[in-house]
């Protein structure tokens, strides 16, 4: 399908955060763009915010003054909505409520030609809603941009029950030529994005909600283990918790109230004490002028000889971390075992969490001294573990193990006996997320993936990041963690357990 010439008008609804952001992404593409908001002088002050951004960018040399003059003469402010029956996209940004937008719609249908296309910037509403009642249901459609829409790559192109395809491959086809990131996505609450990521928050505030450690060492294990740019306490901070609570409360009203997502105590306290993150000054970190952000928690170093590693068995996603190690000067040797992934460090056993807590796993294989350790997105880059040791795991082992990582420049935090430590539990429960939405028709593996990457700046789509990991030891982790807390929540998804027994992937 092709994408629209940009010869094509376009006209931008809602002159807000997101609408000038769609509207400068439109002009750049060439398109003349008409802007209109209920907001008397609105529309003209985004196009002026848009001109000093713009302007700016010249300095550093990504723009040419004319090129600049150029698209800023392309966004016309439209005084009416009767200014936009000559377009062929309207896309509507303006504020998130169904009977607000569904008379904007009714209003457009009567302005805009029978093939003009009326897209939607919801992020939590339903694009099959949107089109109930509507003459022409099938040229509705969602575009959802990311914020800030000039930056974010990914649009999500959502349709509704009776969007024809032709609009939304359209949709798809003129996202990629404005140079955005598009994927396909029905329908359904969350899209992909919202839904597939709720488990990034739900988990680390669940981690916080049962004393696994503070909020600083979460935040640090999901940035400096996993990869993340951001844990999910400052990200949380950051958006706003009333916004993030909201979502996640609407997603889970969206499946009726299924306990996956179910949004968080902790969370709520804050939103009712108005401690909202950055914007009001304090969350879970305080943002006040003398503000000092706390540190992570971490085992000191002793200073002792480092002990060697003793590799058991096939050392499997741990195989990099035992390199590293090597290449610090930790004398490394191996046995021939059936302990795959199972390390000796000192008097300390190490492993990969599986999902257990430590203390079910020491007691259930005779592990002495037992020490879980972490996923980490790369154990040849990250410079922090989380662990977690059973009841009676020695101080000296745990000491051990810390010196021998300390060596190759690891920290590691340990953090109570808890199912699943932090990055495993929230990968596996991406995953889990991501595999039922493509189980539920929602959206392709390759889609959810690239939505999580390129929406909300994921190191490594879940997805792809389950297939690395083998399905198998995904889908054990997720049975331990459903096992350790009687919660439903944790159910593994049909499809991911059909591919784990098939010995199959998602992205075959
Ligand atoms: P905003 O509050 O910054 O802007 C909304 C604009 O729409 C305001 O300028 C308001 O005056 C105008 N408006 C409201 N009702 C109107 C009407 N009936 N006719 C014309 N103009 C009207 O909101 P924001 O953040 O730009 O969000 C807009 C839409 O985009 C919402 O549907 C939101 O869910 C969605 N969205 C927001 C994202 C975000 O991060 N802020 C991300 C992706 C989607």
């Amino acid at each position: 399908m092709k994408a629209l010439d940009s010869a094509v008008v376009v006209g931008v609804i809602g002159a807000g955060a997101m609408g000038a952001g769609i509207a400068q992404v439109a002009a750049q593409a060439g398109h003349l763009v008409f802007l209109y908001d209920n907001r008397e002088g609105a529309a003209q002050a985004a196009i002026d915010g848009i001109q000093r951004q713009l302007t700016r960018l010249v300095e550093k040399g990504k723009f040419t003054a004319e090129e600049v003059a150029a698209i800023v003469a392309r966004l016309q402010p439209a005084a009416a909505l009767s200014d936009f029956a000559g377009c062929g996209l309207v896309l509507e940004a303006i504020v998130e409520n169904l009977d607000v937008k569904r008379g904007l719609l009714e209003q457009l249908e009567s302005i805009c030609s029978a093939d003009c296309i009326l897209a939607t910037n919801t992020s939590s509403l339903s694009v099959t809603s949107l089109g109930a009642g509507r003459q022409r249901p099938q040229r509705i459609v969602g575009m959802h941009f990311f914020n800030p829409a000039p930056v974010m790559k990914l649009v999500e192109v959502v349709s509704g029950l009776e969007t024809d395809n032709a609009v939304a491959d359209c949709v798809f086809a003129t996202a990629k030529a404005w140079g955005k990131q598009p994927v396909s996505a029905r329908s359904t609450p969350g899209f992909i994005v919202n839904r597939v990521a709720r488990p990034f928050y739900a988990e680390s505030l669940r981690l916080l909600q049962e004393q696994a450690a503070d909020c600083a060492t979460l935040d640090a294990v999901m940035r400096d283990g996993g990869g993340f740019r951001m844990g999910a306490f400052e990200l949380t901070d950051m958006i706003g918790h009333d916004v993030n609570y909201a979502v996640t409360h609407s997603v889970f009203d969206g499946y009726y109230g299924d306990f996956r997502f179910q949004p968080s105590l902790m969370q709520k306290e804050l939103v009712d004490a108005g401690l909202l993150g950055r914007k009001s000054g304090r969350g879970f970190y305080s943002y006040s002028e003398n503000a000092v952000k706390p540190e992570p928690q971490s085992v000191s170093v002793s200073g002792d000889p480092v002990p060697g590693c003793v590799a058991l068995g096939d050392s499997g996603v741990l195989s990099p971390l035992l390199s590293r190690l090597a290449d610090a000067g930790v004398m490394l040797s191996s046995e021939s075992s059936s302990d795959d992934g199972v390390l000796r460090i000192g008097s300390a056993t190490v492993a990969l969490t599986d999902g257990r807590m430590a203390c079910q796993r020491a007691g259930e294989e005779g592990l002495h001294n037992l020490v879980l350790v972490d996923l980490a997105l790369d154990y040849g880059k990250a410079t922090r573990l989380a662990v977690s040791r059973a009841h009676n795991t020695s101080d000296e082992a745990l000491q051990q193990v810390a010196d021998c990582f300390a060596r190759a420049d690891i920290r590691i935090s340990e953090i109570s006996d808890v199912p699943g430590l932090v990055v495993m539990r929230t990968v596996a429960m991406l995953a889990n997320e991501g595999a039922d939405t493509v189980l539920h028709g929602v959206a392709s593996a390759a889609d959810v993936d690239t939505a999580m990457r390129a929406g909300v700046n994921y190191p490594r789509g879940p997805l792809q990041w389950a297939d690395q990991l083998g399905l198998p030891a995904v889908l054990t982790t997720l049975e331990h963690l459903q096992q350790a807390s009687g919660e439903d929540r944790y159910r593994p998804s049909l499809l991911l357990r059909r591919l784990a027994l098939q010995g199959g992937s998602f992205h075959a």
